[in-house]
């Protein structure tokens, strides 16, 4: 019994030291924390962060600023798109030419880091250029949100309030959407569903919209915020709420990045003895190019990588259109799971010796607002593209997207992915290891007969030095 006692008494000794122990580390964090950071000149930010996580380091401090831009007024533009701006992060602005998309010859911008990617988009580009190009359709454009309600009385008095209220709620944007109107969009409809078998008390106003050339994520929410007001309103001096003394309360209004009625559609197709080449037969090609998809279609595992390497393709041209890409990444994996399972996002066939090869994704994209008015090279690259409608740039980004994966699966089930890959990558190499323009040509030369690895590529450069 002494000793029970004397544990548990030890327990309590314990438990108030660790007590005591994690107040002093909040209070120590607490003092070291900075204070009125976002007011601190770009320069006062710059040092402070040498001083805490550089040991002052001079060489880090010239690393940030020998990005800044010379033009005052372009480096101010792009400080302000975002807080505590220190400096601005390059990425290479590539153009992947000969895309042929709906009988229109076009050149795509494509932001990336990835060496092959480009590469791959021209090579694919090139290979359906000679076989009547891609064609792409918008199948709708229909974009959507929501005002997230807790309601926890019966269902028939907020389905009753519901549609009494509903001509006001419509009304209640009408300022709101009044430019988006006059651009032919705006709220198309709002309904009520009830979402309570699963989760409790769980209902929400589905509000679907047409914002025409904008992304529309600002005009999209403001409308929602304006919606929930007016039905928390309306709620508070309904009779049948107050007599049962159950109101409806707003949980949360935001857009939804998952726009499965926002779709596109993009395809290639061609005889499969079109698809011969000197290295291997058109049929057995097109049959192995199939199997591949329906690998991608069947393993998660698989269809992750894929569908990764379309993205590839699809991410690199929203960057250089400004658009969103981890909306358009989150809305096109949720729609690579809608059957259940997460699968491939494009499909391949053979029928009657024709291979067909399609890609149907959901993309919110914009050509106006946002950062497609501010940043001068978004502005460049919509130029390049012949300042597309939202439509015409969702078409041509699913076919960035369809060219991508077509190149990653040639590649695969023929050469294997590295051959290509590392030879993009040997310049990254050999550009760490600073050689020369004589170096790299000799090792250029060397490696076009010998396999690439980065151990290979160091032992070959030391033994030219
Ligand atoms: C690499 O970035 C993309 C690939 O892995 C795509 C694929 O496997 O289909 C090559």
């Amino acid at each position: 019994m002494a000793d029970v006692s004397c544990n548990i008494k030890n327990l309590e000794l314990d438990f108030s030291f660790e007590i005591l122990s994690l107040f002093f580390q909040v209070f120590n964090y607490m003092a070291q924390a900075v204070s009125g950071f976002s007011k601190k000149s770009k320069e006062e930010k710059i040092q402070w962060l040498a001083d805490t996580y550089l040991a002052n380091d001079k060489n880090a401090i010239s690393v940030l600023s020998q990005y800044w831009n010379s033009n005052e007024k372009l480096q101010k533009l792009h400080d302000d798109f975002i807080e505590n701006t220190i400096t601005n992060y390059y990425l290479p602005f590539g153009i992947a030419p000969n895309f042929l998309i709906n009988n229109e010859l076009l050149t795509i911008p494509m932001v990336i880091e990835e060496s092959s990617v480009v590469a791959a988009a021209s090579n694919a580009a090139k290979f359906w250029l000679e076989k009547g190009g891609f064609k792409a359709e918008v199948i709708s454009t229909i974009k959507n949100g929501q005002v997230h309600i807790n309601y926890f009385g019966k269902s028939e008095l907020i389905s009753n309030f519901f549609s009494e209220i509903k001509p006001q709620l419509l009304q209640s944007i009408s300022s709101i959407e009044e430019n988006m109107k006059k651009r032919g969009g705006g709220l198309l409809d709002i309904s009520l569903i009830n979402s309570s078998e699963k989760l409790n008390g769980y209902y929400q106003l589905h509000c679907t919209f047409e914002t025409k050339d904008a992304m529309g994520a600002n005009f999209i929410n403001t409308c929602l915020e304006e919606i929930a007001k007016t039905f928390e309103r309306l709620a508070k001096n309904h009779q049948p709420f107050k007599k049962a003394s159950s109101f409806p309360e707003i949980a949360l209004s935001i857009l939804s990045n998952y726009v499965p009625e926002c779709l596109v559609r993009a395809k290639v197709e061609c005889s499969v003895s079109q698809l011969s080449t000197s290295e291997i037969d058109g049929q057995i090609f097109a049959e192995k190019f199939v199997r591949a998809v329906d690998i991608a279609k069947t393993e998660p595992r698989r269809a992750v990588t894929h569908n990764k390497g379309i993205m590839n393709g699809i991410d690199a041209v929203i960057l250089a259109t400004g658009n969103d890409f981890r909306a358009v990444e989150a809305g096109v994996h949720a729609y690579a799971a809608k059957k259940g399972h997460y699968s491939s996002l494009t499909d391949a066939k053979i029928e009657h010796g024709i291979f067909s090869f399609s890609i149907e994704i959901p993309l919110a994209l914009g050509t106006v607002g946002g950062l497609t008015t501010l940043h001068p090279l978004v502005k460049f690259a919509l130029s390049i593209l012949q300042k597309p409608s939202a439509e015409q740039l969702m078409k041509i980004v699913a076919v960035a997207g369809l060219a991508q994966n077509f190149a990653a699966i040639r590649s695969l089930v023929t050469t294997g992915i590295q051959k290509g890959h590392m030879k993009m990558h040997l310049m990254n190499i050999l550009n760490q290891m600073e050689a020369t323009t004589s170096e790299k040509e000799k090792t250029v030369l060397h490696f076009n007969k010998n396999t690439i690895t980065h151990s290979a590529v160091v032992d070959f450069i030391n033994k030219l030095r």
